[in-house]
């Protein structure tokens, strides 16, 4: 597991090893960056609210994680909006997609992004959200690799990219603490064999692979697109009970982003 700070923080970046003894986690204060500022609405309590977002792969455990917290906490918890994405107005469009991702690629993705916007702007009821992925995943990852891949036309990757970044400018999608369940794609290809979602029948490694990378160019060597929030890794090959034992660990730092600010 290891902490990793935003870009505008580098220099301080702290990393954890299992079993190193564990310094009191730092942080770095940011300047010119709103995601970076505590300014979110209060609670009625006063309390600042918490944004805390699950990525990785696919298959890669996000949902398992979110389970788990809501079973063991008072959190609010959104899991990614799939059965949306499955059912417009009686279109399967992620099945589309996976079937013809040139003919469906910017049609799904003006979808996710729109029903993720809805998630990060829903009111929230309790002081901590747990989400799963978010607006930023949706355009870094997803987005980002069917451009690359030849699969999205250069003018819809712009129309996208506009949207985004109006999106950004003008209504507040920032998250305090990204935690980052890092797999390897062969976990994720047996992992997502044995879920047999239907969609997924036909995505092959490569796909798999395709997405780590994207995910850790963002989130590990944080060269793809600026991360305004600290990164925790936690490395998620392991079977159910060692995630388990790993979650109850990183407990408190998964829980209190703000305190670990204050830690600084
Ligand atoms: N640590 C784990 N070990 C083995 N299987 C797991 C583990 N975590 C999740 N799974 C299983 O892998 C599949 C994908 O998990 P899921 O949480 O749905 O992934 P995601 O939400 O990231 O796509 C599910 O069938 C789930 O039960
Ligand atoms: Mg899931």
């Amino acid at each position: 597991m290891r902490l990793l700070l935003p870009a505008c923080a580098r220099a301080l970046r702290l990393r954890l090893r299992p079993g190193a003894p564990r310094p009191a986690p730092r942080m770095a204060g940011c300047s010119g960056d709103a995601s970076c500022t505590p300014d979110k609405p209060l609670t009625n309590d006063g309390k600042k609210k918490t944004l805390i977002c699950i990525e990785g792969n696919i298959a890669s455990g996000k949902t398992t994680c979110l389970d788990y917290f809501a079973k063991t906490t008072s959190i609010e918890v959104l899991t990614e909006p799939v059965a949306k994405w499955r059912n417009v107005h009686g279109h399967n469009l992620l099945g589309l997609m996976y079937q013809d991702s040139s003919r469906w690629g910017i049609t799904l993705q003006t979808y996710v992004q729109l029903t993720m916007l809805d998630q990060h702007t829903r009111p929230m009821i309790s002081p901590i959200r747990m989400m799963e992925r978010s607006i930023h995943s949706a355009k870094n990852i997803f987005v980002e690799n069917l451009y690359r891949s030849g699969r999205m036309p250069e003018v819809d990757y712009f129309v996208l990219t506009e949207w985004f970044e109006w999106i950004k400018k003008n209504i507040d999608v920032s998250v305090d603490l990204i935690v980052y369940l890092q797999t390897s794609p062969e976990t994720c290809y047996e992992r997502l064999k044995r879920r047999c979602r239907k969609e997924e029948k036909i995505i092959p490694v490569e796909y798999l692979q395709a997405i780590h990378e994207l995910y850790e160019e963002w989130l590990i060597k944080q060269t793809l697109f600026n991360v305004s929030c600290p990164v925790l890794v936690i490395e998620a090959d392991h079977d159910m009970q060692k995630m388990i034992e790993k979650y109850e660990e990183n407990r408190d730092r998964i829980l209190t982003p703000y305190s670990l600010r204050q830690c600084l």
